[in-house]
């Protein structure tokens, strides 16, 4: 049950730009008179928020099927009362993390890529079935990444105090999908400065935009 609006992701791993570029862009289209829902995962609605408390700050560990089913449940929340919504009326929604950010993380980066583990993430995918038109990939090397975290400190939740091999994890698992899927992932080089980064992306969208006639 696609809207009539256009449902755009942003993805990457910690320290990529990806927050604020979600933010940037949100900004560039709205100047252009579009209406815009910038949101995120996990959260973006209060039930979801609260999960995300759970998820990302709770103290005690969750059996890797809990901690998919868990992520998946905070994005229900989020698909019935913001992004569907916001889809109907028309709007883009720009959100910062989606399902790429499940198969990366749990999937690869706590599963490790075991079959099961992965068979199970695409049932449960299936079934909350809705994907984005279109996802922005931020692309940045493990090393340049720590070094933009370790400038901006605060507080460690559960995924980036994980060791470093389970970060790269998630990149090849952010880079096989990006493989898998070009035509709804678009591949962003976020070494390059802010401005760049962000002409990318709006063009990006604006591309996408022209396709959908949004
Ligand atoms: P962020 O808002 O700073 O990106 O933090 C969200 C964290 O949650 C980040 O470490 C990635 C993680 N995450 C998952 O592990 N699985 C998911 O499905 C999503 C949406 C996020």
């Amino acid at each position: 049950m696609a809207g009539k609006g256009l449902f755009v992701t942003l993805e990457g791993g910690e320290g990529a730009g990806k927050s604020t570029q979600a933010r940037l862009l949100a900004e560039a289209l709205r100047a252009q008179g579009h209406n815009v829902l910038l949101t995120r995962e996990p959260g973006g609605t209060p039930g979801a928020e609260e999960i995300r408390n759970l998820l990302l700050f709770g103290k005690v560990d969750l059996s890797w099927r809990a901690e998919i089913l868990m992520h998946m449940a905070a994005r229900s929340d989020h698909l019935d009362n913001a992004i569907l919504p916001a889809l109907e009326r028309g709007e883009i929604v720009v959100c910062d993390r989606f399902h790429d950010s499940t198969f990366a993380y749990q999937g690869y980066g706590v599963g490790q890529s075991a079959p099961d583990v992965l068979k199970f993430l695409n049932g449960a995918r299936k079934l909350v079935d809705f994907e984005p038109d279109l996802t922005l990939m931020l692309e940045l090397p493990r090393t340049q990444a720590r070094e933009r975290l370790n400038a901006r400190g605060g507080q460690t939740d559960r995924y980036e105090g994980q060791a470093e091999a389970f970060h790269e994890r998630v990149l090849a698992g952010f880079d096989a999908i990006a493989s898998a899927d070009p035509a709804r992932v678009k591949r962003i080089d976020a070494a390059q400065t802010p401005e760049i980064v962000g002409a990318a992306l709006l063009q990006a969208v604006q591309a996408r935009l022209a396709v959908q006639g949004v």
